[in-house]
């Protein structure tokens, strides 16, 4: 059987790396399928490499200046998937079912975007409406997001004062509507990346804020996280 067709990302796709679980990583020489290890040996190995997917959501993201250099540091990584949502749908029309198989072979779903109006950009709340479908997501049946890892990545313009306003003065109050989500959905909610003050970002700042990305994505790559995925997934996606 042939794997599924997956989605380009226009812009983006030399940062978007793809990892079929069911290919073999370790060929001899460099070959096609051949596995340098024993057979059963590589299928366990294969099942348990951790796989990041970015879904990143940016109106315009040929004139972004903040995310797209923190894309270009997650890129650098292997076993990274960026979905460029607004290069993917520019009409809107997502695929969900396209969708739905990025995130499973995800053991971490980042959400990356700007904040807008002290939330997410519309395209990025109408896929949360439509590719977290009941009995798949949620609901009897729905286990294909259990025990994944969760991390929301956001850009704001302004700094820590601009969300002391109105009755939650906070900005970890913002995170609410998303963590629950992800929670309701059974995954594991992650401590948020976080860039304040893009309006006022100076590059030194942003290659820092970069590093700090890559650094945060890297953690999830390494073997100990990777064994916990595995256990989290074991227990999640049957069931
Ligand atoms: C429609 C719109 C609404 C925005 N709302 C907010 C906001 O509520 N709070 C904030 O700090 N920044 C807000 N911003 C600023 C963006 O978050 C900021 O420009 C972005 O994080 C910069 O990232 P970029 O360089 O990747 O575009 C808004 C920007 C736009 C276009």
């Amino acid at each position: 059987m042939h794997p599924p067709p997956v989605a380009r990302v226009s812009l983006f796709s030399h940062f978007s790396h793809r990892v079929n679980p069911v290919e073999c990583l370790f060929p001899k020489g460099g070959g096609n399928g051949a596995c340098s290890r024993d057979h059963d040996l590589k299928h366990t190995l294969c099942s348990e490499i951790p796989m990041i997917l970015i879904i990143y959501a940016h109106p315009y993201p040929q004139h972004s200046h903040a995310n797209k250099r923190l894309i270009q540091a997650a890129g650098e990584l292997d076993q990274v998937e960026v979905r460029s949502l607004y290069d993917l749908y520019p009409d809107f029309a997502l695929n969900v079912e396209a969708e739905q198989q990025a995130l499973s072979r995800a053991s971490l779903v980042v959400w990356q975007h700007p904040m807008q109006w002290y939330s997410m950009p519309p395209l990025l709340k109408l896929w949360f409406d439509k590719v977290l479908t009941h009995g798949w997501a949620y609901g009897q049946g729905g286990h294909a997001l259990r025990g994944k890892k969760a991390l929301w990545a956001v850009t704001t313009g302004g700094d820590h004062h601009h969300f002391e306003l109105g009755n939650f003065p906070d900005f970890a109050a913002l995170a609410q509507p998303l963590e629950a989500t992800a929670l309701y959905c059974g995954m594991q909610w992650q401590p948020p990346f976080v860039l304040h003050g893009t309006f006022n970002c100076d590059p030194v700042t942003l290659e820092a804020a970069a590093a700090r990305y890559h650094s945060q994505l890297s953690a999830y790559l390494l073997p100990q996280a990777a064994n916990e995925s595995t256990a989290a997934l074991a227990g999640g996606t049957h069931g």
